[in-house]
């Protein structure tokens, strides 16, 4: 059976947490596929909170949890996230592929120097040494899951790593480095000691448990603009958040994806620096994201917000495959007298309809809008469409059409409950 994959169609924080959880459930195995601790959503079971940003969100659900090849692992988070599921008496029944790369301190610190001095351009990254680490993995210097887990292997690997980061923080960067190569081997591999029991062939077996006929869901991470190479470079995260990164990060034919589920939230926000068509830089911006609570998962920063953008949305269609759509939030929508939607771009005074390819067209693009009329306070019990206002069913239309792909999903609420299924 193929399996179905999760993907955020704008700049990540769609909502993606909400219906992982709900797919989450009625499956058997839940894998993650790329980006790493950058990543974050809560769970809520049973008036319980678990705040997660590596481990696959079905972990709360006893579900079989992956971790694949394409993803960087931090162990510092990992080991934090297993004690607090061990302290509500959840036991993780994980794996974790022996290729997937391992984030040290070094590339925190890395990270936060590119971004704090001015040697670079400033991405408003989550510091969480996720750039650093892909690059170590691009430059074919990284450390591995298998490294973490064998001592000689890790001594050998820092033995040749540490030197040159050190060098690179004190004598470029001017950064003090408050670890020596000693004390991050003792720390390191007494943390490969207690994952080594979690080392398993992801790409294996998952690809067993999908001609098994199990079911699995691939559990996207950041947003289709955050791709690496389609996003708006270089203010872009370091992996391929978008459907075909599931088949390259866990080691699938990308024919064993069958579901591409795009998960759009009902107008746009994005987190961190970049180009943002749509951004409300006004007094409604600031009610709208007070209204959204939209403030970051993980490091807590204030998002932008702005109106829907279909020409991004063609865009993420184009590049995933969606084969359906959950639309989230629409209820932060609900009282407002007019919506409006983006449905293209006036580049150079030529009519653009999807996100221009080039940065110099983002640049320049002015987003062209459609108003709609608003909708009064959604029904919080409603659970099919025909129970939402006419105006948000024209909305909702509207979005469909131009997308091309089906709404099967929308969100009026934080809760489960608060979910519309068409
Ligand atoms: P990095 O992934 O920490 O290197 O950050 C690169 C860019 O991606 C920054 O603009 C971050 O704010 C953004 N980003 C990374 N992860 C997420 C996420 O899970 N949601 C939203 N934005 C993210």
């Amino acid at each position: 059976m193929p399996g179905t994959v999760v993907i955020g169609a704008q700049f990540g924080d769609e909502g993606k947490g909400k219906i992982t959880d709900f797919l989450a459930e009625k499956a058997d195995y839940v894998v993650r596929f790329g980006g790493g601790n950058n990543a974050g959503h809560t769970v809520v079971v049973e008036g319980k909170q678990f705040k997660l940003h590596l481990l696959p969100s079905g972990v709360v659900h006893g579900k079989r949890c992956l971790i694949g090849a394409g993803v960087v692992v931090d162990p510092r988070t990992l080991m934090e996230e297993l004690a607090a599921l061990e302290r509500e008496g959840i036991q993780a029944d994980l794996g974790i592929d022996p290729r997937a790369h391992i984030i040290l301190p070094y590339h925190n610190l890395l990270d936060a120097a590119g971004e704090e001095g001015n040697h670079h351009e400033k991405i408003g990254t989550t510091k969480k040494g996720i750039g650093p680490c892909y690059a170590d993995k691009a430059l074919r210097q990284g450390i591995r899951f298998e490294d973490l887990i064998e001592p000689n292997r890790l001594k050998e690997k820092l033995a040749r790593n540490y030197p040159i980061k050190k060098k690179v923080l004190e004598q470029i960067y001017g950064i003090r480095v408050p670890f020596t190569e000693e004390s991050l081997f003792k720390e390191y591999a007494a943390v490969g000691e207690k994952l080594r029991a979690y080392n398993v062939d992801v790409s294996l077996e998952t690809c067993t448990a999908l001609d098994q006929g199990k079911k699995v869901l691939f559990e996207g991470a950041q947003g289709t603009f955050l791709d690496n190479d389609f996003g708006t470079y270089p203010f872009v995260t370091s992996s391929h958040p978008i459907s075909s990164g599931a088949a390259v990060g866990v080691g699938i034919p990308t024919g064993k994806i069958g579901k591409v589920v795009g998960i759009v939230k009902a107008y746009t926000t994005r987190v961190g620096e970049g180009p943002f068509p749509t951004e409300l830089r006004d007094a409604f911006g600031e009610a709208l994201r007070k209204k959204g609570n939209e403030f970051g998962t993980t490091t807590g920063r204030p998002r932008r917000v702005g109106w829907l953008d279909l020409p991004m949305l063609r865009t993420a269609q184009r590049l995933n495959g969606f084969t359906e759509l959950a639309v989230m939030k629409l209820d932060v929508l609900a009282g407002l007298d007019e919506l409006k939607v983006c449905t293209h771009y006036l580049v150079n005074g030529k009519e653009i309809c999807f996100f221009p390819y080039s940065t110099k067209g983002v640049e320049l693009a002015q987003p062209q809008y459609k108003a709609f009329k608003g909708f009064k306070d959604l029904n919080p019990k409603a659970k099919k469409l025909a129970q939402l206002p006419k105006e948000a069913r024209t909305y909702l239309k509207f979005v469909e059409k131009e997308v091309g792909a089906r709404i099967s999903i929308v969100s009026i609420g934080p809760g489960r409950e608060e979910t519309v299924q068409a």
